[in-house]
């Protein structure tokens, strides 16, 4: 008999990392970790997952919100994880999209939008690593974001810790290369989820989460440096980074 393939999500109800774990348990029964800030809401993630794959074994881990972002809190929690067994998959799927405005009004509405997206998901990355690293394996996949490419007025504050978790992922990748570890970075385009649901009032065109999820599975299986979400986002921004300020800067994006 096989061992059950140990699963770790880090933002387990958002609705990406939900439709990934449905997609990783049709693949087979894996141990599954649920860690969410809400503990009531992971646990109904939890018990979904349970009817689709009853022979699945799926625990949850609360987290307060505010040990998202304590080093202490975060090394305890993997490490009492990576006490339970090793770790063949995580993914970081946690973080907020801030109003602009606020955090260009507020410098505390900024600071947590950069330690929610940035700082927190480096904190759980450098974690998990550690532990892969050490047992030689393991695939860790993190969230960023098309924001992350390049600064635009309409997401900035946003967009820079999203680019923090870039470069971040990059020199992870570098330190990595020709080990049995992988860093998978995600970087959806904008997608049908709760986080988005006030901007599909304004119109605006969104891939759905089914899709999105499919591409970050085959992503992280396949040890893919970096996965764009859907796919035709890596030809957008490969122009939207190469443009000219000059013309940038006439851009009202
Ligand atoms: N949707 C998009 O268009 C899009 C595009 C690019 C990148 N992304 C990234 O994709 C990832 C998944 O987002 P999603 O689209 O699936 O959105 P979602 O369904 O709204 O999920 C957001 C997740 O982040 C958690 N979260 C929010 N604020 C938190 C905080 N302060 N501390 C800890 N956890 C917090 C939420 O927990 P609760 O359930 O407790 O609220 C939830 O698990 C995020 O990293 C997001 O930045 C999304």
């Amino acid at each position: 008999m096989t061992a059950k393939k140990r699963i770790v999500i880090v933002g387990a109800t958002s609705a990406m990392a939900e439709h990934c774990a449905r997609l990783w348990l049709q693949e087979g029964p894996a141990e599954m970790v649920l860690l969410g800030r809400d503990a009531a809401r992971t646990e109904r993630v939890a018990a979904d997952l349970r009817v689709r794959r009853p022979d699945a074994d799926i625990q949850t881990v609360p987290l307060a919100e505010a040990d998202f972002l304590n080093p202490a809190a975060i090394q305890a929690t993997v490490d009492d994880l990576w006490r339970a067994g090793p770790i063949d998959v995580a993914l970081i799927a946690h973080g907020s999209l801030p109003s602009q405005d606020e955090c260009q009004d507020s410098l505390g509405a900024c600071h947590r939008a950069l330690e929610v997206n940035g700082v927190s998901p480096v904190l759980f990355a450098e974690a998990l690593v550690g532990h892969m690293v050490r047992a030689g394996r393991g695939t860790l996949g993190l969230i960023g974001s098309v924001a992350g490419d390049r600064g635009r007025k309409s997401n900035y504050v946003y967009g820079a810790a999203k680019g923090l978790v870039t470069r971040y992922a990059q020199g992870l990748q570098h330190r990595l290369a020709g080990s049995a570890v992988k860093v998978v970075l995600i970087k959806p385009g904008p997608t049908d989820t709760p986080m988005t649901a006030h901007l599909k009032s304004t119109g605006a065109r969104m891939a759905p989460v089914e899709g999105v999820a499919q591409q970050i599975v085959a992503g992280m299986a396949a040890g893919k440096p970096v996965v764009y979400a859907p796919g035709k986002w890596w030809l957008i921004m490969m122009v939207i980074r190469h443009l000219p300020a000059v013309v940038f800067n006439r851009l009202n994006i």
